[in-house]
């Protein structure tokens, strides 16, 4: 189900961006001492050539102040303005309290509602409709969105078949109320899905109540992510696909009039046959999945605040993001930045 046809009282803005990659890099030529693989081989099947890497002192929350901090600052907010804080992140600082909670009490914010969502890498999609529904009910004024995430503390090095693809790094935007009359800012729309019957393609099961911490646990692997590649990949094609496809009609839109894409940040080829399903010209795609690799729910603000700080997004045009993850969930958002 879209947005379309519910009664806004406000208009959402977004009022500022920032992001955070932590400074260690891993490069393709690093995962060639650790597992059986080549630079040519990941290059050519997912476009990756490097991804950060957090220093051993430095846990979730961390990244996702420092990008928080970034965003208020282009926001001119404080953290005394904030309304609600929400963290989309599968890899937070510990099982309970929420990532977003630990986030409020570093940014030194006030007694405001803070929760983590857990919908991989659609965690900031997600996380941003919600930001978008408190405030057009007129509910809240200024809501922090954040996609943070330490997937390297979750991703066995020694299995090939994942190694390759993730990275950590933590990206943020103040949703706000646009009070505004002459800015044509907006949430125009948003479509968000998941398809449980799919979760077993990509899971990390150790840990949960289902598989609590135990020996068994550690002998199996069950603290690492696993996934079955080719199926995510096809089913990442198609639900990033549909979602894009559900926010243009939903909008009477056509790629057209679309100036930038937004996907989540997976790998190259998903990426690019998403635009060429509809038709999208690649000039129009923010990428940036070849310095960080996947960084789940961070991959979607970090690539909004690089393509704001470098000056190709403006004020003004419209821009569509699309994300799929664990889950299966999947989601887009449309809106006139
Ligand atoms: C994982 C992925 C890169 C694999 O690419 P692919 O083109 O589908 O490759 P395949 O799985 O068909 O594997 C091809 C071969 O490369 C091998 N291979 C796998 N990983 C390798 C690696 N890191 N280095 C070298 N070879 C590798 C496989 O074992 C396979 O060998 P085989 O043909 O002898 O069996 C791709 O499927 C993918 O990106 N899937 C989506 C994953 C994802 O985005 N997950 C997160 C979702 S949010």
């Amino acid at each position: 189900m879209g947005t379309m046809g519910r009664r806004a009282l406000y208009r959402t803005r977004i009022a500022g961006t920032g992001s955070y990659l932590p400074e260690k890099v891993l490069t393709n030529a690093d995962l060639e001492k650790l597992v059986d693989t080549n630079d040519e081989w990941i290059v050519e099947r997912t476009g990756i050539m490097r991804r950060h890497i957090c220093a051993d002192d430095e846990v979730t929350s961390d990244l996702a102040l420092y990008a928080s901090q970034k965003a208020l600052e282009a926001a001119s907010l404080t953290p005394n303005d904030l309304d609600m804080i929400i963290v989309g992140t599968v890899s937070g600082d510990q099982v309970m309290p929420s990532t977003a909670c630990v986030l409020q009490q570093k940014l030194g914010c006030g007694k405001i509602m803070a929760t983590d969502i857990t919908a991989a890498c659609s965690g900031f999609v997600y996380g941003a409709s919600i930001a978008d529904q408190f405030i057009k009910t007129g509910t809240y004024k200024n809501v922090l969105v954040v996609g943070a995430e330490t997937l390297h503390r979750i991703v066995n090095y020694k299995d090939r078949d994942t190694c390759i693809l993730f990275g950590d790094g933590a990206g943020a935007a103040i949703f706000t109320r646009n009070e505004d009359e002459s800015d044509p800012a907006d949430i125009l729309s948003v479509h968000l899905h998941a398809e449980g019957s799919l979760g077993d393609l990509f899971r990390l099961p150790g840990g949960g109540s289902k598989y609590p911490v135990s020996q068994y646990v550690l002998d199996h692997n069950l603290q690492y992510v696993t996934m079955k590649g080719r199926e995510i990949f096809k089913n990442a094609v198609r639900t990033m696909s549909q979602c894009c496809q559900e926010a243009l009609e939903a909008n009477q839109l056509s790629g057209d009039d679309v100036d930038w894409l937004i996907p989540h940040q997976a790998n190259r080829r998903i990426i690019e046959a998403v635009a060429k399903h509809f038709d999208f010209p690649s000039e129009k795609v923010i990428i940036n999945v070849h310095e960080t690799g996947n960084t789940s729910a961070a991959t979607v603000p970090v690539a909004f605040d690089e393509g704001v700080r470098d000056g190709r997004i403006q004020r003004g045009q419209m821009v569509l993001m699309a994300a799929f993850g664990a889950g299966l969930t999947s989601g887009s958002l449309i809106f006139r930045y």
